[in-house]
């Protein structure tokens, strides 16, 4: 499988990254991570959209258009002949030399872009039988907005959630749920569909916009609005949403059933409108 190397499709083994670039010593910089079903990126839009804001943010000056990126990632999708997949994109301020915590002149410094494609089916069976999660305290910092490589938060929470035996994590700041490690939260109380209002607390989720436009075209009440850990544990139903995960229906938070334990209705309908959504794009995926 080919790889991107700035603005190349190479074979990884050809790839050098000088052990001073600002991503490996400063964690300077961003990523993406795109689906792909039928060979057909998947809101590329908006994902490009996000990355380009969040270098506005950190005042990286992107090496492409957004045109041009979509064209790269477009022709390493065809050549490594990506069905159903990802795209893990990322990019690097760049080598600064001596090392030095304060940005290098723009034009002192050539941003580092790579990109890796993986094949990975959905996971349909967790799709319908759910996660089981713990909530934990959010450490993170109060940029995550910005999709940063650094990550060391989000990692440290997903690894509680695995040793403690379930899937992810979500949490919270003193009382307000914010999102999980690596997807976006929200509930189900009422009929109604209550998730964290983007800000800098949260990552804005891609999946999480598509989601909550589709439940709002067919009349569900959604509302961004912060809710509490004892609200999180009284709903009705709870979904994480991510590009790889998708809707997922959340079925036990510290160690106690959702509901009755199973994918709740309202979860269920929001899955088949996200699959709607996909196959108007990428055509039909089953
Ligand atoms: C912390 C965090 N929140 C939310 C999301 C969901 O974002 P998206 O739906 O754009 O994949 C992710 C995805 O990686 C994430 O890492």
């Amino acid at each position: 499988m080919k790889v991107i190397w700035n603005s190349k499709l190479v074979e990884r083994e050809d790839v050098k990254i000088d052990m001073e670039d600002r991503g490996y010593q400063f964690a300077d910089g961003l990523y993406e991570v795109i689906r792909v079903y039928n060979g057909i990126l998947f809101t590329a839009t908006q994902h490009v959209e996000r990355l380009f804001t969040g270098a506005k943010k950190i005042e990286l000056i992107l090496p492409f258009t957004k045109e041009e990126l979509i064209q790269l990632l477009k022709e390493l999708i065809q050549e490594n002949q990506i069905e159903t997949g990802n795209i893990y994109l990322q990019v690097t301020r760049g080598v600064s030399s001596p090392r030095n915590h304060a940005y290098p002149e723009a034009e002192f410094t050539t941003p580092i872009f790579t990109a890796t494609t993986t094949i990975v089916p959905r996971n349909l069976k967790m799709m319908k039988n759910g996660i089981k999660v713990i909530t934990l305290p959010d450490m993170r910092w109060l940029h995550c907005d910005i999709k940063s490589i650094s990550l060391l938060g989000n990692i440290m929470a997903k690894h509680e959630a695995h040793k403690k035996g379930k899937d992810e994590a979500i949490l919270y700041r003193g009382n307000d749920v914010t999102e999980c490690s690596a997807s976006n939260i929200s509930i189900i109380k009422n009929n109604i569909l209550y998730t964290h209002p983007d800000g800098n607390l949260i990552l804005p989720g891609i999946t999480k916009a598509v989601i909550l436009e589709t439940a709002r075209k067919t009349g569900m009440i959604v509302k961004e609005e912060t809710f509490s850990l004892k609200e999180l544990k009284e709903a009705d139903e709870v979904f994480a949403s991510s590009t790889t995960m998708e809707a997922m229906p959340v079925v036990e938070i510290d160690n106690e059933l959702v509901g009755d334990g199973k994918r709740g209705p309202v979860v269920q309908l929001l899955q088949e409108l996200y699959v709607a959504q996909i196959e108007s794009e990428c055509g039909l995926i089953h």
